[in-house]
């Protein structure tokens, strides 16, 4: 992709209420100034997650996967990769030839809120195993020899390429008794329970036998590894989904936290966990009453407070606190009966944001349909554009912290031209998120870099 920005659809208020709305969302302005200043305590945070003294107090992390080899095109064979978001496990069949990757199948299965009680640790990996099975079988692949990849969206630590602990959950997800735990062994396990229930339950899990769990890697290492090959220039992973998170390559002799001892390693991948930024109280000077709000009501409290600003997983509600508070203060639906509507948690979702973003010609009747499908009957065409106001001050803001964790990035890996890989939906499907967070990344890293020297490369999907 490359940088063009998209300035129109302006909302258009009258003047006296537009100036009013502009004041109630002032704080989620973020002028050059802060953001410079946000770049240095990233740059700071960084650091000490780099440094072995202040790695484990460090809130960013400098977690290096266990990959002994970048990918170099020479990989051959056919392979398993599940993807696991917290909520959803997706199955990816995937053939690598002559430097082709050809995804030949993939299902998308949830983990149903059932099943999130009791022992979870043990009903999450049977959930995993069961879906692999049903996939195995569903596409015929049960004779095949399938090396497995496990990809958690979730902060690990690797004690060794077969040990990957999980730090701790993010995005609300909170299965209880994983945070620790080595999700290898815990996957390798209910294979091999489920294997051995073929027995009593004949043909249930015939379709296990073959697969081999080779590893278990973070969303942003696994973003970036699948471009590695291609674009061998390519040095930073950049997620915008659900959360927030980015890794770059990195020269090993400067990477003091454990890394493999395999000599001929030169280059180790460096999971940030970026969206963690803040945990420690850097960020409270440009935080809004709503990012406060919208932690009170987090299962994890002064956790994730970067990632709380700018992922999906929170925009949505972001923003209905934002309308919240606008109603209350008589500034939205003043004359509407069923104006508390809004007023429910997580009712407005990110979808939901998105859909309004895409909606820029009047008489915005996806923004319309999205309040009426809400229980909001009755509004003004000026209450549309309040609606839309907010939406695209939390989202520009998000758009503005992106940008300001790539250009730390870019700056930390001093590359005259930067590559980056982007995936994540909030990234993909908001459609001036790209325009904004490219242009305030060449703004912040001038004069270094120009827009021939900054290519954002958009993950490939299956
Ligand atoms: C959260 C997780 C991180 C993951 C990111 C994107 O920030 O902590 O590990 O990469 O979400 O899914």
């Amino acid at each position: 992709k490359s940088g063009h920005s998209d300035e129109s659809s302006q909302p258009m208020l009258p003047v006296v209420n537009r100036r009013k709305l502009e004041e109630f969302l002032e704080d989620f302005q973020l002028d050059m100034q802060t953001l410079r200043k946000l770049m240095k305590l990233m740059k700071q945070e960084i650091s000490k997650g780099l440094d072995e003294a202040t790695s484990t107090e460090a809130v960013t992390k400098a977690f290096p996967p266990f990959v002994s080899h970048l990918p170099n095109g020479t990989e051959n064979g056919e392979f398993l990769v599940l993807d696991f978001d917290g909520d959803h496990l997706k199955a990816v069949h995937v053939k690598l030839q002559d430097r082709r990757v050809s995804v030949m199948e993939s299902e998308r299965y949830t983990f149903s809120s059932d099943s999130k009680t009791g022992e979870a640790k043990n009903k999450l990996f049977y959930f995993i195993a069961d879906c692999t099975n049903q996939f195995v079988k569903g596409f015929d692949l049960s004779e095949k020899t399938l090396h497995t990849a496990l990809i958690v969206a979730f902060p690990c630590k690797y004690d060794g390429p077969q040990t990957v602990r999980l730090v701790k959950w993010t995005k609300e997800i909170n299965h209880q008794g994983v945070v620790g735990e080595d999700l290898h062994s815990l996957l390798r396990e209910a294979l091999t329970e489920r294997r051995k229930e073929k027995w009593a339950t004949p043909h249930k899990f015939d379709n296990l036998g073959k697969l081999e769990v080779v590893s278990v890697v973070n969303d942003a290492a696994g973003t970036f590894m699948s471009v590695a090959d291609k674009v061998p220039n390519c040095k930073i992973g950049l997620i915008v989904g659900n959360g927030l998170n980015a890794c770059y390559v990195k020269d090993l002799t400067h990477v003091e936290t454990d890394s493999p001892d395999d000599d001929k390693q030169h280059e180790i991948i460096v999971n940030t966990e970026l969206g963690a930024l803040g945990e420690n109280g850097c960020l409270d000077f440009c935080r809004t009453a709503y990012d406060k709000l919208l932690d009170e009501q987090s299962n994890f409290h002064e956790s994730q407070v970067l990632e709380k600003m700018v992922g999906g997983r929170y925009i949505g509600e972001l923003v209905r606190l934002v309308l919240e508070g606008l109603t209350r203060e008589g500034l939205l639906f003043r004359s509407v009966p069923s104006r508390d509507a809004l007023f429910k948690r997580d009712s407005f979702s990110t979808e939901l944001v998105l859909k309004v973003e895409n909606d820029t010609e009047e008489p915005y009747k996806q923004t319309a349909d999205t309040l009426n499908g809400l229980g909001v009957k009755h509004f003004s065409q000026e209450d549309l554009q309040t609606v839309r106001h907010v939406c695209k001050a939390v989202c520009e803001r998000a758009a503005f912290l992106t940008a300001t964790s790539l250009a730390t990035l870019i700056k930390r890996i001093k590359q005259p031209e930067v590559i980056v890989v982007v995936d994540g939906y909030l990234y993909r499907r908001h459609p001036r998120f790209h325009d904004l967070m490219y242009s305030k990344t060449l703004e912040l890293v001038k004069p270094e870099l120009k827009v021939s020297t900054l290519l954002l490369w958009v993950k490939f999907s299956c």
